[in-house]
């Protein structure tokens, strides 16, 4: 079975590139000099990058009393960060919005998934007092892109992964890593590589099973691999394989979290998901 490096390439060549316009919105964010009205000319090109933000903008995780109904006031209010990683989000929805059948993940399910490990890693940020707060949002949205990649692959070997994996032996990654010959964390990291973004996105998505192999953003990867599996752990799991990734020990040593902070960040979560429009 172990798929060839180039097919997996191509795959990752296969797949649309970002949108133009969440590509500009990125490189204008990282710049200090660049001013509201440029911003919002730029995503005001794209009705759907627009009303995305809206709407995001408007839901309960960002908890402004007041409605935000215009771009310009959703900018100023939420900062160039919050606005990149809105729009990052509006980018790739589409992409996580589909059914992989190789995870069992139903429509939207990755989607649902991504996103609230976006916003738990970004509280786990906020909790420990970590500087990565909007690189962390954007690194849990991005986190298992590499699925969409090797969906496929994992269709032809599922039974005997599901199998191979409730003995026990070998966590879910690791399988896949020994059976397709690569796992959907180091296929994240091609295709994050591929779209021209930053080095410490590209290690979290390569590292987010595991962070204390990462050689650089050991920290950064341990945030995402944290909020992956409480997102999981609040039934909101990206696959089949997420019961079978445990979170590490040493994950949790490195960010000094212990069972009742969990806890905490826990009742935290089930706030953001009682609003349904979340993940619309
Ligand atoms: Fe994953
Ligand atoms: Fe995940």
């Amino acid at each position: 079975m172990p798929v060839k490096l180039q097919h997996i390439l191509k795959r990752v060549q296969d797949l649309p590139p970002l949108p133009t316009s969440a590509m500009r919105v990125i490189a204008l964010t990282k710049n200090p000099t660049t001013s509201v009205k440029e911003l919002e000319t730029v995503i005001g090109q794209d009705l759907a990058l627009t009303a995305g933000i809206l709407r995001q903008a408007n839901s309960a995780y960002y908890g402004y009393a007041r409605r935000i109904s215009s771009l310009q006031e959703a900018i100023v209010i939420l900062g160039f960060q919050v606005t990149q990683g809105l729009a990052m989000s509006a980018a790739v929805a589409p992409l996580l919005k589909a059914q992989l059948a190789g995870y069992e993940i139903e429509q939207e399910g990755l989607w649902k998934h991504s996103l609230l490990t976006a916003m738990v890693a970004k509280r786990l940020c906020q909790y420990r007092k970590l500087p990565y707060g909007d690189v962390a949002f954007t690194a849990g949205l991005l986190h298992d892109i590499g699925k969409l990649i090797i969906s496929v692959y994992v269709q032809e070997v599922g039974h005997y992964l599901l199998k191979k994996v409730t003995e026990g032996k070998l966590s879910y990654v690791e399988l896949e890593e020994r059976v397709i010959g690569f796992d959907h964390a180091r296929v994240g990291g091609f295709l994050a590589r591929a779209w021209n973004l930053p080095d410490d996105l590209i290690a979290a998505i390569s590292f987010h099973h595991s962070p204390s192999k990462a050689q650089s953003r050991i920290e950064l990867s341990s945030i995402i691999h944290v909020a992956n599996g409480l997102a999981g752990l609040v039934g909101m799991c990206g696959g089949v394989d997420s019961l079978f990734n445990p979170i590490e020990p040493t994950a949790l040593d490195l960010l000094a979290l212990k069972d009742s902070d969990l806890k905490l960040l826990m009742r935290d979560i089930e706030k953001f998901l009682v609003d349904p429009s979340l993940f619309s």
